[in-house]
């Protein structure tokens, strides 16, 4: 994971830095540090911790330097500490990674022996096989394709000298963005945290080696690289009234489901239903990947494409299907990414795998910019405009969205659907945001689960069908954010080994549409109340028990609305435990934003 950042012959640099590395720690927040660079020489400052620790010990202006690398750590190899925060640095050499060396081990067999010191991390390793090749190699270009062609792995690095003040990037996996503004020269991991600085960009691809001298910029393998004009993003890194950037995201919800949806019901599907008419017509399944929340999109998706659909669905965790054998030559699937970021290094890679394989893919994402949609043969974007908690929540539901318009557009093509029934469900999912908000005005049953909570020792969501794989995404809420001991079970495996989990200590939410399943579901909850367990249910109809159970009523569903639904009260509980718990919400402690490694 990790964030990169390299300002390069400008000014005001730790104003720029500190600003450009806060909009980079959401992909990691262990320890954070920058480099200032100018007239051969180097000043490296690290922290453990968060950006604004590195903020007060920045004490100086730093107006005598020209550029500054820095970097904003998520700790894979080496513990978090101030040894192991990027940059590595001496007065001669400067560099950070974001990403992994796979083979440091062996680098510091074979260049490193003598070294007493123990070297914990791949990183410093190749710091310090760097300095040890460069008492060999002069010239600076050699020297950095001599380390290229040692490294294996996914990175980005930023490396500078400063004999001949000259900065190197290297892109092999994750991702990196340089711009231009006049004379300077801008890296970020992220091009939208670039956006009050440049006006020009170009992302680096895999096997990009740059050379910046002065605000020169010289691409060493690739002669026809082409700067783009930038386009500031819309989006705002700013919580506005909120407390933090999760409960303004849940916010967020109703107006940028109807924005999705909006984009969803123009013209746009013309266009885009022929291309999908042709992908229909050489294939015969579709196969759902994503990591994370995600994959509970994933699992959602299925739901709705075996209700309205007649194509064969299956789901795969990007982590899992990277390592499979697909080579099945009479299968013609489509494979369909869903990430948030785009830059999900499993969910890319597994991308990148099923191309090479031949097979068509289409990736669902909320960033335009990222390297997936680079990759796929077709985009479909979620607006659900930047998010900034680590815990997925608009971004989700726009997910759903984007899932539910595709799997009504292919119910048409298959003639699984008559035009009736898909304007009748198009309606349902305008309806959404509406629903949402009247669940946004009902705020008087956060104070007593909350207090449930707060006397329990682990919670157990419960649902069925298409609202199952939402009982998991409450888990994954609940214990990211909160910490608390939590998991997600379809109500019919309770008696198959979960129920053994129930005492008085235990909270479970069962989410309970109100359809066929209801009573099956009421009897779950009946199963769970016996055995001294505290049962919370959140359904449009109430059960009728007068046990000791606590019910929310949620606005009346259908079956393509009812994940909608469901998943915000989960959300909301999420937040006010966590709140109560006094967490760090929007960074929950060993979490990234975006998770750029293996
Ligand atoms: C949980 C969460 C993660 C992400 C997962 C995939 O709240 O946010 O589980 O969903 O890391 O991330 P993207 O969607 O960016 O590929």
């Amino acid at each position: 994971m990790c964030g990169i950042v390299g300002i390069i012959n400008s000014n005001e640099l730790k104003v720029k830095s500190l600003n450009i590395l806060s909009k980079l720690e959401y992909r990691g927040y262990d320890s954070a540090g920058v480099s200032f660079l100018s007239n051969k020489k180097i000043k490296t400052i690290t922290e453990v911790g968060k950006i604004s620790k590195l903020s007060k010990s920045l004490t100086s202006t730093y107006d005598n330097f020209h550029s500054v690398i820095g970097h904003t750590r998520w700790a894979t190899h080496g513990v978090v500490s101030k040894n192991n925060a990027h940059p590595f640095s001496d007065q001669k050499i400067s560099l950070v990674c974001n990403g992994i060396i796979e083979n440091y081990k062996d680098l510091q067999k074979k260049y490193l022996a003598h070294y007493k010191k123990n070297i914990e991390s791949d990183v410093e390793t190749v710091f310090l096989v760097l300095k040890e090749l460069s008492k060999k190699i002069n010239d600076k270009y050699k020297l950095i394709k001599k380390l290229k062609s040692i490294l294996r792995g996914n990175y980005a690095f930023l490396i500078y000298f400063s004999d001949t003040e000259e900065t190197y990037a290297l892109k092999a996996g994750s991702p990196l963005s340089i711009g231009k503004k006049m004379n300077s020269v801008y890296f970020s991991s992220d091009p939208s945290a670039l956006d009050e600085y440049i006006y020009e960009i170009y992302h680096l691809h895999d096997g990009d080696v740059l050379r910046v001298s002065k605000s020169e910029v010289s691409f060493l393998n690739n002669n026809k690289v082409k700067f783009l004009p930038y386009q500031q993003s819309t989006n705002k890194f700013s919580k506005g009234d909120f407390k933090h950037f999760m409960i303004k995201e849940i916010h967020e919800q109703p107006i940028v489901l109807k924005n999705t949806q909006k984009y969803y019901d123009k013209d746009y599907f013309v266009d885009f239903r022929d291309k999908l008419k042709d992908l229909l017509q050489e294939s015969n399944s579709f196969v759902f990947v994503g990591c994370g929340t995600a994959y509970h999109a994933c699992l959602t998706a299925k739901y709705y494409f075996e209700k309205f659909t007649s194509i064969n669905v299956s789901c795969e965790y990007a982590s899992e299907l990277r390592y499979k054998n697909i080579n099945n030559k009479n299968s013609k699937a489509i494979y369909i990414f869903i990430s948030q970021s785009g830059e999900t290094m499993d969910t890319l890679m597994a991308l990148k795998y099923v191309k090479s394989k031949g097979f068509n893919s289409i990736v669902i994402t909320n960033s335009l910019e990222s390297t997936m949609v680079r990759e796929a043969n077709i985009t479909l974007p979620t607006f659900a405009m930047k998010e900034i908690g680590v815990a997925s929540t608009k971004a989700f539901t726009c997910q759903l969205l984007a899932l539910a318009n595709l799997c009504l557009e292919v119910g048409v093509i298959n003639k699984n659907l008559n035009s009736k029934e898909y304007l009748k469900l198009k309606k349902d999912l305008r309806n959404i945001p509406s629903k949402l908000n009247k669940i946004l005005k009902m705020d008087n049953y956060l104070d007593k689960i909350v207090n449930l909570l707060s006397s329990a020792k682990a919670c157990y969501f419960i649902a069925r069908n298409n609202v199952f794989p939402i009982a998991l995404e409450g888990s994954l809420k609940l214990k990211e954010i909160s910490y608390m001991h939590s998991e997600g079970f379809a109500g019919g495996e309770m008696k198959h080994g979960p129920i053994a989990l129930i005492d008085k200590e235990v909270v479970s939410i069962c989410l309970n549409p109100n359809n066929e399943l209801f009573e099956k579901s009421n009897s779950n909850c009946e199963e769970i109340l016996a055995r001294g367990g505290k049962v919370i249910v959140f359904s449009s109809k109430t059960s009728g028990s007068k046990k000791n159970l606590f019910e929310v009523i949620l606005p009346k569903e259908t079956y393509i609305d009812a994940p909608f639904i469901y998943t915000m009260p989960l959300q909301l509980i999420s937040y006010y435990y966590a709140l109560n718990e006094g967490t760090d919400i929007d960074q929950p402690r060993n979490l990234a934003k975006s998770v750029t490694v293996e």
